[in-house]
């Protein structure tokens, strides 16, 4: 292979170990380098123009040339460029965006601790169900659950949280006391026959199985990003949350729902607990909570919890967890211009006026030879290729189908992202019908163009930049 066209000299890139690549054909073909953006476009370094079609990575819901947060950012820069929430400070933008999002929040909540990533908020959001469990004389309930194909991050108990095998092969993980159960996709694991209703028992069954199995005395927290966006856009069945929650408050298990993607609008609501009618103790959050134009995540607590932690922390002298960056005064600055814009452009209403056609759009790849199933809600979807539609059977994996996909849509000027075998498509928010229809045709001709390459003969593996 050799160094990609639009890429710099392979001297010039050795020093960048890059996340989710592998390392060894990286070494071959280089970088792709994006220089600058324009709305929902991105442009290489040969001058190239791609939809991006997952907004960066499901976060850069206003494009990429928001001048008014270039604006906010740089005021905020002359005014105040740092200062922390150790021992008590503070500054105006951190108290503006924690009321704000208290606010915004769909269940009622007391208090928002600041981070800098999502890994940082769910590792917090971790340790605050630790705390609160040890505070109100709990101290055995120490289990977090998550689910298969479940993306929380990738710190250490992140990570663990993740149910993705890449993530936990070779790091040693996942950490003990987090367990994993059933991926609530009727497409690929509802037994045969077996309706959504159905399918939904079961794996609340399962849930209820496990607890008792490990003791419910035992079980702290239970992990659900609403909409499951890494592990292929996982839309869980009617009645699934309603039956998990129910157990959950059986067994007096915290919900800690992560709104790393889904929050501010992607699912057609402020918040995926609104699509998917969830009522969690603590939310965490990041991403298009700033657009992406600076890294800031936030957890948010409700008044249970907070006064658990209040007690704790007072007892102890000091609530002794904190991030130097968290509430930086640029990201606060920056969030709360994004959420003005969201508010001032109605940004929920927009994606409800286009989601339908987002929907359709992406429902009708279901007639092309690969496709197995054309998945999503609001503006979030994907498509999950198969070898053969009645059996539902994979490709080999060490093909890269899907990234093939991916390779072909960069070539017909759309970036998206393949996860596992899935396409995925999370555009910017403030993506038109007219730029929908453009991104599915992009993607309709890479799909073809991958249909012919499987029709050519026996594919060589392309899984270089797969995910
Ligand atoms: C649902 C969810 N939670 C957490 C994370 C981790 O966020 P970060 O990459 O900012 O650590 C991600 C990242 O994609 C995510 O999708």
């Amino acid at each position: 292979m050799s160094i990609r066209p639009n890429s710099i000299e392979a001297r010039d890139v050795a020093r960048v170990l890059h996340p989710y690549t592998n390392a060894v054909a990286h070494e071959q073909v280089g970088p792709m380098m994006i220089e600058r953006g324009d709305g929902i476009y991105v442009v290489d370094n040969e001058g190239n123009r791609y939809i991006e079609g997952l907004a960066g990575l499901f976060c850069a819901s206003l494009g990429f040339s928001e001048q008014r947060l270039v604006d906010a950012a740089h005021r905020q820069m002359q005014k105040l460029p740092f200062y922390h929430s150790f021992g008590g400070r503070s500054h105006d933008t951190a108290v503006e965006l924690a009321e704000r999002l208290v606010d915004l929040s769909p269940v009622p909540m007391s208090k928002v601790f600041f981070a800098n990533s999502g890994s940082e908020a769910n590792d917090t959001a971790i340790k605050l169900a630790w705390y609160y469990h040890n505070s109100i004389g709990r101290p055995a309930k120490k289990k977090i659950i998550s689910r298969m194909r479940a993306y929380h991050g990738v710190t250490i108990a992140s990570a663990s949280l993740t149910g993705l095998v890449n993530n936990h092969r070779d790091f040693d993980l996942p950490m003990d006391r987090i367990l994993h159960t059933e991926c609530p996709l009727h497409y690929r694991y509802a037994n045969p026959g077996e309706d959504e209703e159905a399918f939904a028992t079961r794996c609340a069954d399962a849930l209820e199985q496990l607890i008792q199995k490990e003791g419910p005395e035992t079980v702290a927290a239970f992990f659900a990003e609403p909409l499951m966006a890494s592990g292929g856009c996982i839309v869980p069945p009617p009645t699934y949350y309603e039956k998990i929650q129910a157990i959950l408050r059986k067994y007096e298990i915290l919900l800690i729902a992560d709104e790393v993607i889904c929050g501010f609008g992607r699912t057609g609501n402020m918040f995926g607990c609104e699509t998917f009618d969830l009522k969690p103790d603590v939310i965490t959050m990041a991403k298009q909570l700033s657009a992406a134009y600076q890294p800031i995540a936030a957890v948010m607590i409700n008044e249970r919890v907070y006064s658990a932690v209040r007690d704790a922390s007072g007892k102890i002298g000091t609530f002794g967890h904190g991030f130097t960056y968290g509430g930086h005064p640029v990201a606060t600055a920056v969030a709360l211009e994004t959420l003005k814009i969201y508010e001032e452009r109605d940004i929920v209403n927009h994606v409800r006026s286009i989601m339908g056609e987002f929907q359709s759009g992406l429902k009708s790849f279901a007639d092309h030879p690969l496709v197995g199933d054309a998945r999503g809600a609001g503006l979030i979807g994907a498509l999950e290729l198969v070898s053969n539609k009645e059996s539902k059977e994979i490709f080999n994996p060490s093909w890269g189908v899907a990234a093939h996909v991916g390779e072909r849509a960069l070539k017909h000027g759309l970036i998206t992202r393949a996860l596992g075998d899935t396409v995925n498509f999370c555009p910017p928010m403030i993506i038109t019908k007219a730029e929908i229809g453009e991104m599915y045709a992009r993607a309709r001709r890479a799909l073809d163009d991958t249909y012919a390459w499987l029709q050519a003969g026996r594919p060589v593996a392309a899984a270089w930049r797969s995910n």
